[in-house]
């Protein structure tokens, strides 16, 4: 038996909520992250160095029977590579490094996805602007292959200046450009894969973003399920992913992206009374049977960086006050920036959409001291 059950690669609030999923049941936990105070060091064992650092990874893969990831950032070849030198087997890493390498490229992924047949936004290589303008059309999206998330990364073509203006991103290779999606609606599933090829899924959630960062999370009503585990099925997937999708006005759906992991649109079934996201995941990781979700309706309110936000007690008290029921969960990120990710607020059962806006408003008054 080595030290940990579970290693995780990044050491970021999903990293943390998975460990406190994980340690309920007993097992034990690192995490590699570079901040020596990460959410998820202020829980468990953590080693502190670069994520790309391959003498740390095949640390982690020395230390831990089961390794995974929180974020699709690093790169699956370094974990592949550092997994074969710690003379690991292929089935210890959740998810697979070849799933990986498809989702850590957005045109990859496009491409995986188009090959299954599955409907999704056509999307090109961006090095021809005249290219392009002729194949896509405009309006267009273009976006970072490589490390984009809450839309850094991800930007909207309307007229043929605009794209030469944005020449500086994109000159030096690494962009792609995409049909823009005139969505009615964006909504998110959370699937589960296991290594038998069982799969299953949470339901279909609406998102709403603000500024590119998604801000509200609620029953959507209808179902993507189909779609999302297809969408999965094409990149090989086993272990948790979150499915990204836009729904169009005519009722059909798209699939816009697929995170390899956790995901901030699952972070409501922390308190829905069936099992979260997070024990889902580690149930994977571990190789254990699936649990199947069923829980109640639920809404998820983030909590993001408020320019003059001090003490964040005071708005933990403040939202639990507002609201009977509110569960109040705080990342324990050492940093608050504006628009920054740093917790969030659950609210269960009737006017759940009502009750989680009013606690995050009582939340903000009180952090930012007009309370
Ligand atoms: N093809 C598209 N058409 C219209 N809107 C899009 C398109 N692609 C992305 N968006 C918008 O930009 C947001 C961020 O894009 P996404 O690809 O999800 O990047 P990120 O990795 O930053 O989440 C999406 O949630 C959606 O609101
Ligand atoms: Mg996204």
């Amino acid at each position: 038996m080595r030290d940990y059950d579970i290693g995780f690669l990044g050491g970021g609030q999903l990293a943390r909520m998975s460990i406190q999923a994980a340690q309920r049941m007993g097992l034990r936990c690192l995490s590699l992250d570079p901040d020596p105070d990460s959410p998820a060091s202020q829980v468990a064992d953590a080693i502190t160095g670069a994520l790309e650092d391959p003498d740390r990874l095949v640390e982690v893969f020395t230390m831990c029977d089961r390794v995974t990831l929180e974020n699709e950032f690093i790169s699956a070849t370094a974990i592949r590579e550092a997994r074969v030198r710690a003379g690991r087997h292929a089935s210890d890493l959740t998810p697979s490094s070849e799933t990986l390498g498809i989702i850590n490229d957005k045109l990859r992924q496009r491409k995986a996805l188009d090959r299954a047949g599955i409907p999704a936004p056509k999307a090109i290589e961006l090095s021809d602007p005249a290219r392009a303008l002729t194949e896509i059309l405009l309006p267009m999206v273009i976006k970072s292959r490589f490390g984009g998330y809450d839309g850094k990364g991800t930007r909207t073509i309307r007229s043929m200046q605009e794209l030469e203006a944005s020449r500086s991103l994109w000159e030096s290779g690494g962009w792609l450009a995409e049909e823009y999606v005139p969505f009615s609606r964006e909504l998110a599933v959370m699937v589960y894969r296991d290594a038998f090829g069982r799969s299953g899924t949470f339901p279909t959630m609406e998102t709403v973003q603000t500024d590119h960062v998604c801000d509200l999370v609620f029953p959507a009503g209808v179902d993507a399920s189909e779609i999302a585990v297809q969408a999965v099925e094409a990149v090989e997937g086993h272990g948790l992913f979150g499915v990204e999708l836009f729904e169009l006005a005519d009722g059909t759906f798209q699939v816009n992206e697929i995170a390899p992991r956790p995901h901030n649109t699952g972070h409501y079934s922390l308190d829905w009374g069936s099992v979260s996201q997070f024990e889902q995941h580690v149930r994977l990781v571990m190789g254990w049977e699936c649990a199947r979700p069923n829980g109640q309706a639920a809404c998820m309110a983030n909590l993001l960086g408020q320019p003059g936000a001090t003490n964040h007690r005071k708005g933990v008290e403040a939202a639990l006050r507002a609201v009977d029921g509110a569960h109040v969960h705080w990342y324990g990120k050492a940093e608050s920036r504006p628009g920054r990710k740093m917790g969030h607020i659950n609210v269960v059962g009737a006017d759940c959409v009502e009750r989680a806006k009013l606690a995050r408003t009582a939340f903000y008054r009180a952090w930012t001291g007009q309370a």
